[in-house]
């Protein structure tokens, strides 16, 4: 054969199997066509309560069946909802509430619906044993687009029982009634292998607060305290987690959502209120909000970089008088750590004993959709700044006991740690009650050591603070050299004679080599 015809006939039979390839490939099973999907969970009222949810796409009943190892299986029976509002994902969402669980014991469970003998695969969770140091995931705005979240699943799953939970504190999915709704049911199965594992608790950001999210957000989750789907009254909560009082409140109260100002101030004044009757049960209060208060951006139309911010000036007072620990938020799309702070200023450049709240932003997560060099400082109270444009970065929070707690924010991509803290606090309690006088006791030692061992918290010291120690010994010193400085100016005469006097007195000084006046 003619070698060009041979190229020929090799290439029709190329063309020939790739067209048909389909045809030589053996047929799926039909697939399960209302298979539960979209499955996630997350707490109810209490740390030994679960809730879970799914969706499919048609109309079914929802049943959760769960046992331990060596038990029987208990099957509990939840709600369908059928949601119009997703016209082109699945609309038919189902719950199911679980309750008196027992702490530190994992239970697996599948899902499925009586109807049309569709049943999930067995997933697994653990309910936290709060005796223990417990870890705690934060992030917000992460979305599709996160070039990690591929790594950030594998950190979940490679040891479900390493975190009590995860906190997605605001823009979810960017947003989940995008393309119909297919957006929101996209994040929700490329979450599904971490949130059918481990709690994925929410609060509201802008995104889930537009008119074509809203919806999305009350159907979709369901946190503690509100009923299902939740009603735009209750889209905020706390979740007393033992030695952590969790409150997760809705930021845009303050902007999308203004009705609802009042009622979220009420119950967030008597919940603080509440937790600090007993400051032993719980003595670390966390509050995640969506949007901060401080930060350090280079957009000054945003609410944090101004001096009237809508947010602080509606909570931070609140915050001082109650005492919060910690307020963690995202929004920005940086990561941001500050030293303890209120009304814009400093009260000290240590976390030992502080008597204000410390600030973080991990809002770098979604950092495809809209990055924010933090090219302009906020201030002398950020104690880190790392743009999105560096690394993508989620937070981990770990309370050892009632004084100890270790906050580290960590590279999404290989999880290598990007910032650490001690947070020490020996007097939980309103910051405007009690001042700790003894900055060289226990604490302060136990803090040192921590500091010159492993924490190298303190790395964007500006020129001023180069010492790790604290504020007021700095004061002190300089106080003391300005003191020196002055004697020595209004007596140097004198001093200069004695060392006149010394000098011809001394051995070495004998040819008379005097201090010219
Ligand atoms: C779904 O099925 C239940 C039980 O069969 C029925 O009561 C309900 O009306 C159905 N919902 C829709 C939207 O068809
Ligand atoms: C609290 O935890 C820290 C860190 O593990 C530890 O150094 C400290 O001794 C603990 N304090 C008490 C009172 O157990």
């Amino acid at each position: 054969m003619h070698s060009s015809k041979l190229i020929w006939l090799v290439y029709f039979i190329f063309v020939y199997i790739t067209a048909c390839r389909g045809n030589f490939v053996k047929p799926k099973p039909a697939a399960n066509v209302n298979e539960p999907q979209q499955i996630h969970i997350g707490f109810g009222q209490r740390l030994t309560d679960i809730i879970i949810l799914w969706s499919t796409k048609n109309n079914d009943s929802s049943v959760a069946e769960y046992y331990t190892g060596n038990t029987n299986s208990k099957a509990i029976k939840g709600e369908t909802i059928h949601f119009e509002g997703n016209p082109l994902g699945c609309q038919y969402l189902h719950r199911v509430y679980i309750s008196n669980l027992t702490p530190g014991k994992k239970y697996f469970y599948k899902v499925f619906g009586q109807d049309s003998d569709s049943t999930s695969s067995q997933y697994s969770f653990t309910i936290p044993d709060v005796t223990k140091p417990l870890t705690y995931m934060i992030y917000g705005d992460l979305g599709l687009l996160s070039a990690n979240l591929q790594f950030l699943k594998h950190e979940v799953i490679l040891d479900p029982q390493k975190y009590s939970a995860i906190f997605h504190i605001g823009d979810i999915a960017y947003d989940l009634g995008s393309d119909g709704g297919r957006r929101g049911d996209k994040f929700l199965n490329a979450i599904q292998p971490m949130a059918a594992h481990v709690p994925y608790m929410t609060i509201p950001g802008d995104h889930e607060l537009f008119p074509g999210s809203k919806d999305h957000y009350r159907f979709r989750f369901s946190t503690p305290n509100a009923g299902w789907p939740m009603p735009m009254y209750q889209l905020w909560y706390s979740l007393d987690a033992g030695l952590i009082h969790f409150v997760c409140i809705s930021t845009e109260v303050f902007f999308l959502d203004k009705d609802n100002i009042d009622r979220q101030m009420k119950w967030l004044e008597e919940d603080l209120e509440a937790v600090n009757e007993d400051r032993s049960k719980h003595p670390w209060i966390i509050v995640l909000g969506h949007r901060p208060m401080y930060c350090s951006v280079n957009d000054d139309s945003e609410d944090c970089r101004k001096t009237d911010s809508v947010v602080r000036t509606r909570l931070e007072d609140i915050f001082h008088k109650y005492g919060v620990d910690l307020f963690i938020s995202g929004h920005q799309h940086l990561y941001e750590r500050t030293y303890p702070v209120y009304k814009n200023k400093v009260l000290a450049f240590s976390n030992r004993n502080p008597r204000a709240t410390i600030h973080f932003i991990v809002g770098s997560l979604g950092n495809q959709y809209l990055t924010e060099f933090s090219s302009k400082p906020g201030g002398p109270w950020s104690a880190n700044v790392v743009s999105a444009m560096e690394m993508e970065i989620y937070g981990k929070v770990k309370a050892f006991n009632d004084t100890h707690l270790f906050w580290t924010a960590n590279k999404a991509m290989d999880n290598g740690v990007v910032d650490k803290a001690w947070i020490i606090q020996n007097q939980h309690g309103p910051f405007d009650q009690v001042v700790i006088s003894d900055p060289l006791g226990a604490a302060g030692k136990q803090w040192r050591k921590h500091n010159q061992e492993d924490d190298n918290t303190f790395i964007n010291l500006n020129f001023f603070y180069v010492d790790k120690d604290d504020y007021n010994t700095r004061v002190t010193v300089l106080m003391f050299t300005f003191i020196f400085l002055i004697f020595g100016i209004c007596f140097r005469k004198k001093i200069l004679n004695s060392f006149r006097y010394c000098c011809i007195n001394h051995d070495k000084c004998k040819n008379g080599q005097l201090i010219p006046m």
